[in-house]
């Protein structure tokens, strides 16, 4: 027996004041599992068939004190215009967003033609050409927002971007390392203090899916105007996470790293490049203790020895910064080879 489910009251609402659902039109849909920050649906819309809708919860469901505005979901609507006026493709296309509910709607892709990148990363495959086209998408999207200033008035994200990223991330491991607290705190300010163009801020392999055109990047309730670095450095973060959630393909998941830093690289047309490397290389190892010390720890480094590897790495890297990624990758190396 099929199971129709009705989505709740506000994306009824949402849908209505988006123009995308007439007043007296009932409406199907089934909610989709992996969203912690907000509730996910595929609707079955009577003018359109599927369409995505995604409403932004109050409270992120991983951590009780972990709150964040639902305006955030404009935000993630206006960075998905920005990205596919970019590279055509790069975000799902937006069919429309509703301040007052706090929803947005979005073409369809369906998992059948769209493999979520952690998926084919935790079965082992690693292909550096997906991870350049990841790299080469992303440094298109902050070189033309990087182009046009005039887009940071459009994203007055600073206090979400600090609760969601930077807090969770640096600054609660500074409170796990109080040894490191200076060097991550450094880190929060320097970020926040950098703003060059349109961040994503969540380029993670569980918001990147794989489809048929090339990768398709989801989930940018984090956007704010700041620094492209955060973003390479994000994503850069999980490929040496992988390495040990399968080890088997760790060989693979470090070319990974090397394909999308040197795509992203050659891509970076806004600021003198190794500016920008060594503001990722900084990031690098803060991101990598924080996903196992921090508040978002990673769900697949549960023993203690693997958690143990990351801290001899990343924590050495705090103390003395490096200002090249291919550091931090040879160290990172070095140790899984122990
Ligand atoms: N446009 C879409 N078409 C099809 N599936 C989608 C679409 N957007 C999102 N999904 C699916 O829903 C999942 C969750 O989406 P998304 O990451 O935007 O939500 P979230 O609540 O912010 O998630 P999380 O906080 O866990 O990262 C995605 O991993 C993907 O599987
Ligand atoms: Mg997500």
């Amino acid at each position: 027996m099929t199971v129709i489910h009705s989505p709740s009251a506000d994306i009824l609402l949402g849908l209505r004041a988006m123009g995308l659902l007439p007043d007296s039109a009932a409406v199907a849909g089934e909610p989709l599992a992996g969203g912690v920050s907000s509730d996910i649906w595929r609707v079955e819309l009577p003018s359109r068939g599927a369409v995505c809708i995604k409403r932004a919860l109050p409270k992120l469901k991983v951590a009780a004190d972990w709150e964040a505005p639902v305006a955030r979901n404009l935000y993630e609507a206006r960075w998905m215009r920005q990205a596919n006026a970019a590279v055509p493709g790069s975000a799902p296309a937006l069919l429309g967003q509703d301040e007052a509910t706090g929803t947005l709607a979005m073409e369809w892709l369906p998992p059948e033609r769209h493999a979520l990148w952690k998926t084919r990363l935790r079965d082992g495959h690693a292909d550096p050409a997906f991870a350049t086209e990841v790299a080469r998408r992303l440094v298109r999207i902050h070189a033309a927002t990087a182009a046009d200033p005039a887009l940071a008035a459009c994203f007055p994200t600073d206090t979400i971007f600090h609760a969601i990223r930077l807090e969770p991330y640096l600054l609660a491991t500074a409170r796990a390392h109080p040894d490191l607290a200076s060097p991550l705190q450094e880190l929060a300010d320097t970020t926040a203090a950098t703003r060059r163009a349109l961040v994503h801020g969540d380029v993670s392999p569980k918001n990147i899916l794989a489809g048929a055109a090339g990768p398709v990047f989801l989930d940018a309730e984090c956007a704010w105007w700041g620094d492209p670095a955060f973003d390479l450095a994000f994503c850069l973060n999980h490929l040496l996470l992988k390495c040990l959630w399968t080890p088997a393909a760790r060989a693979a998941f470090l070319a990974c790293f090397d394909a999308l830093a040197a795509a992203y690289l050659a891509g970076v047309d806004w600021e003198p490049v190794a500016g920008l490397e060594q503001r990722a290389a900084r990031l690098l190892p803060g991101l990598f203790l924080a996903r196992v010390d921090g508040k978002s720890p990673v769900e697949y480094l549960t023993e203690e020895a693997d958690k143990d590897r990351v801290r001899r790495v990343a924590r050495p890297l705090l103390a003395v910064p490096v200002d090249r990624l291919a550091a931090v990758r040879a160290a990172w190396a070095e140790e899984l080879e122990q």
